[in-house]
């Protein structure tokens, strides 16, 4: 596994990390396979996968990843993040500082775990300054409780801003074939501030893995419906072209398509780690084997349905 470093920090994470909302179950992603998921997070381990990334607001997530990972924290870079609360099907923003303290406690507890190695602001709070956030989690790594700060889903402002504050080592956003960044303005600002880019949702769900000839039926609370969005009518249709693209090139390396859909964002220099969730070991070594595919610019032009003006 290809490993890069974090921001300016001294750890350094495997190119693909392993996403933690799909073992969260229940609301947004449906049962989960205990067993199953077990075996997936430790066949990402043996593959070489250290970073894990999961949340409060991912059901049970935390609770089975600190199960899991026991005796095994050291060779882990643990990232979870603070900011968001379920309440019933809605999601309350709330980054004030004693929330972030009690989620910490919270997600320590679930956790099984005294430190986070990556302790992400979730989302913005249009009611809380990202300053006013950014202080208290520079206050928490202080004490010993988390090692290094990230955010999630910002623009590029919202990085510089945050930069200001305080070292940020990482920079989480939707990143796909599908969904890629609009311009590059938040890469160039993770360059400044020396961040790393992580990108989340890599498979778009899942379904840049090719699988889907038809439009799955999802639960209208699934995680893919509401959260994805193309899942759906136009949008299933569009995303399939874009599969189809993956799936020849990967017939054509003789890989897996989601292994090409990992390597697509990897391709990126600025990202330093593709996240994807996996129910199984199978999924997860198909998404891992990702990280030592390398793309041409030909390759990229096809897939992003380009010509290529490239001479090599
Ligand atoms: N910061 C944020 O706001 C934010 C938002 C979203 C996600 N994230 C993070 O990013 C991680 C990755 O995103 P994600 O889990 O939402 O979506 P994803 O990685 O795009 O898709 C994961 C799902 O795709 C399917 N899949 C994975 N590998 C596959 C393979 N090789 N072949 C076929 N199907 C495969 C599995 O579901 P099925 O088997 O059910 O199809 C899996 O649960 C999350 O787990 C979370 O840690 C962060």
């Amino acid at each position: 596994m290809k490993m890069r470093r974090l921001g300016r920090t001294d750890f350094f994470v495997s190119a693909v990390g392993l996403g933690g909302w799909p073992f969260g179950g229940g609301y947004d992603w449906g049962p989960v396979d205990s067993a199953q998921a077990e075996k997936a997070v430790l066949a990402a381990l043996d593959a070489g996968i250290n970073l894990v990334d999961t949340a409060p607001v991912y059901g049970e997530s935390e609770a089975f990843l600190g199960r899991v990972l026991k005796g095994r924290r050291s060779q882990i870079v643990l990232a979870t993040k603070c900011g968001l609360a379920k309440n019933g099907s809605w999601t309350d923003h709330d980054l004030s500082p004693q929330t972030i303290r009690r989620q910490l406690d919270e997600s320590l507890s679930r956790l099984q775990t005294d430190y986070i190695d990556l302790y992400q602001i979730h989302y913005p709070d249009p009611q809380i300054p990202l300053e006013e956030a950014l202080l208290e989690l520079a206050r928490q790594k202080q004490a010993g409780k988390i090692r290094h700060i990230g955010l999630c889903n910002m623009t590029a402002e919202d990085v510089a801003r945050a930069a200001r504050v305080t070292e940020i080592a990482s920079v989480q956003n939707e990143y796909s074939l599908f969904h890629p960044q609009k311009g590059e303005a938040v890469f160039k600002a993770c360059r400044e501030a020396e961040a790393s880019f992580i990108s989340y949702g890599t498979l778009c769900g899942g379904i840049l893995s090719g699988k889907y000839k038809t439009a799955p039926n999802l639960r209208r609370a699934d995680a893919r419906n509401y959260f994805y969005k193309c899942y759906r009518a136009e949008a299933f249709l569009q995303a399939q072209e874009t599969a189809e693209r993956v799936k020849q090139l990967a017939a054509h390396l003789q890989v897996s398509p989601a292994a090409v859909a990992v390597a697509w964002a990897l391709s990126n220099q600025t990202v330093s780690c593709a996240l994807t969730g996996a129910r199984t070991a199978e999924q997860i070594l198909q998404n891992a084997a990702g990280a030592d595919v390398t793309l041409t610019p030909q390759d990229l032009a096809f897939l992003e349905g380009r010509s290529c003006t490239c001479t090599k």
